[in-house]
């Protein structure tokens, strides 16, 4: 069986394009694969959290993970600060690491623009994020368009470290939906919907009430002509809207843009958010479920000791090739 890796960081609540991009591909994966699902934590740090509040999205997520369908008799479940192999290998992978290629990091630009000061842990972050990866001898990533880089600096680390020490790393490859890999917020089409937006209204939230998620729906910014049509360069907002409703309703744009000809963008927009929200509601029910049941602590331990059995044994491999510690009979 082949091994998939992939994190979700608790820096807010998640949103529609961490589901379409990322969450749902986990849910078709986890019957075929031997899957790690992490709460990367320790990546939210990078940018500034306030810790109460850090800690109820980490449950929070576990929880929405959980609530969309993932099976824990299937794939582990487990926080990454609770592993700590994750820090032992973003360390060793940092070491081989040239400054050059993290800074080119579109993600680590984005985060740093405008800023007076800028945290070290931003630049690191994606040998950190190797270190997850390539803990499991993971062979796929489930992710979103915008990791695609950092995938790529995964594949790069581990086949210079494979190179300078020792064949330990399996070389990961991503796998990026062919639908919503790239879902955009409802207030700035041309730029990505985050669960870390300063405005709410440029993400729907898998925990948003349904008042809000409809409200946000009819205020996403679309063109002035009115008319249903795909065209991602000249009409970024409405065609974000039609991958969205694609997506949940599993229609295709086509059969989309035959259904609303002549409607324009109220119908649509109604509909849209009925669509969404029947794939929510149940969500929304089994989360507040599973939150306060004590189940959830339970199937978080019992990940964080799986995960830790394998990550420790590929941490002692890559400190065995560098030769750090001492040799043990
Ligand atoms: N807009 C998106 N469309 C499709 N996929 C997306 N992902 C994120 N945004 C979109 C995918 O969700 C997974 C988890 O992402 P993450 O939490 O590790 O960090 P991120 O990519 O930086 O996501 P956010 O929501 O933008 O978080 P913040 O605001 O904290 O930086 C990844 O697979 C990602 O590709």
């Amino acid at each position: 069986m082949q091994t998939i890796f992939s994190g979700i960081q608790p820096s807010g609540s998640v949103t529609l394009g961490n589901y379409i991009g990322a969450m749902k591909q986990f849910i078709e994966l986890q019957d075929e694969y031997n899957c790690f699902f992490c709460i990367v934590d320790q990546h939210a740090i990078t940018v500034p959290q306030e810790a109460l509040e850090l800690r109820k999205n980490i449950r929070s997520l576990a929880a929405l993970y959980l609530a969309i369908g993932l099976d824990p008799e299937k794939a582990t479940l487990f926080i990454q600060s609770e592993v700590p192999a994750h820090a032992q290998a973003g360390w060793m992978l940092q070491c081989v690491s040239y400054i050059g290629e993290l800074e080119r990091m579109t993600q680590f630009k984005d985060k740093s623009h405008g800023k007076e000061a800028v945290v070290a842990g931003l630049l690191t972050y994606p040998p950190l994020m190797a270190g997850d990866i390539l803990l499991y001898n993971t062979d796929l990533v489930p992710v979103g368009e915008d990791q695609k880089q950092h995938i790529e600096l995964t594949r790069d680390l581990a086949e210079r470290f494979n190179k300078k020490y020792r064949e330990i790393f399996t070389i990961p490859d991503s796998r990026i939906p062919k639908d919503g890999a790239r879902i955009m917020s409802l207030q700035d089409p041309t730029k990505k919907m985050s669960k870390s937006d300063p405005n709410p209204k440029a993400y729907i939230a898998l925990l948003d009430e349904p008042k809000q998620i409809e409200k946000k729906i009819k205020s996403a910014v679309t063109d002035s002509d009115g008319i249903v049509k795909f065209d991602k360069e000249n009409k970024p907002g409405i065609s974000n809207l039609m991958t969205i409703y694609s997506t949940f309703s599993n229609k295709s744009i086509e059969e989309i843009e035959t259904q609303y000809e002549g409607k324009g963008y109220g119908v649509f927009k109604s509909d849209l958010a009925e669509v969404v929200l029947n794939e929510i509601l149940p969500i929304q029910e089994r989360y507040y479920e599973i939150l306060n049941s004590p189940k959830l602590d339970e199937i978080l331990d019992a990940g964080a000791e799986k995960a830790n059995k394998t990550a420790y044994k590929t941490v002692k491999k890559m400190e065995r090739a560098m030769g750090l510690g001492r040799k043990r009979k």
